[in-house]
């Protein structure tokens, strides 16, 4: 898609203009409340940690939600628009080595409660290249789940719809309490393949151990 046309079609999509109405600073900040109308993934004074966060419509829901006496950290490779004093930013890759344990050293070495990846690749616009690459970072985001996230806690993790991805929620029936696969009405919007996994309550550590196999 051109550059003039994205923009055109930005601008005409209904949850872009209600977000610049309503002060987020992106559409993404209605999936996250229509996944917290359901399913309750967040709570006053939680722990949050939010990959992918720029421009942060999400992380806009988050901080409001949590509160004063909760915190997120947000990671992304750009600095997000959104800031409050709830916030902590860590400019870095996700695929860093160390990102688990600098994010966990940014929420002061205790564990979330919730664990939200957003992040996307730069779409190439070769459909199987950007449903792998999709893949491997809601991969990636598990990996650090198993880090960061305590026993109890929730996931919200962003992919595209493939063969591989029944395989890694069944994966996460066995280490959540209760998955679900949600579309969110802007994606509906879009048209889009993006689907959400929302894990609730977390039973164990070791959830991502050979996860990478199941996706090969
Ligand atoms: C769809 S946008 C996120 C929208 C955001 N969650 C919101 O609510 O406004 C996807 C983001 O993922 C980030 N991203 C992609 N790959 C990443 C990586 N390897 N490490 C960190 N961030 C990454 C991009 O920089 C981009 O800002």
């Amino acid at each position: 898609m051109t550059k003039a046309r994205w923009l055109a079609e930005r601008r005409s999509d209904p949850w872009h203009r209600k977000a610049k109405a309503e002060g987020y600073p992106s559409r993404a900040a209605y999936k996250l409340i229509h996944i917290q109308q359901r399913y309750r993934v967040l709570g006053w004074g939680d722990l949050v940690v939010d990959l992918g966060s720029w421009p942060g419509g999400m992380l806009s829901v988050e901080s409001q939600t949590v509160g004063p006496k909760g915190l997120v950290v947000a990671v992304d490779l750009r600095e997000p628009v959104f800031r409050a004093g709830n916030v902590v930013f860590l400019q870095m890759d996700v695929n860093d080595e160390e990102a688990p344990f600098e994010i966990l050293s940014a929420l002061g070495n205790r564990r979330c409660d919730v664990l939200v990846s957003d992040a996307s690749p730069r779409f190439t616009g070769v459909r199987d290249v950007d449903v792998f690459n999709q893949l491997l970072l809601g991969v990636r985001a598990l990996e650090i789940a198993d880090v960061v996230l305590k026993r109890g806690g929730n996931v919200v993790i962003k992919f595209l719809e493939c063969e591989e991805l029944a395989r890694v929620e069944r994966r996460l029936r066995r280490w959540f309490r209760f998955v679900k696969r949600v579309v969110t009405p802007p994606t509906l919007r879009k048209r889009s393949s993006e689907v959400f996994l929302v894990g609730l309550g977390k039973l164990a550590d070791g959830m991502s151990e050979g996860l990478r196999d199941l996706i090969r």
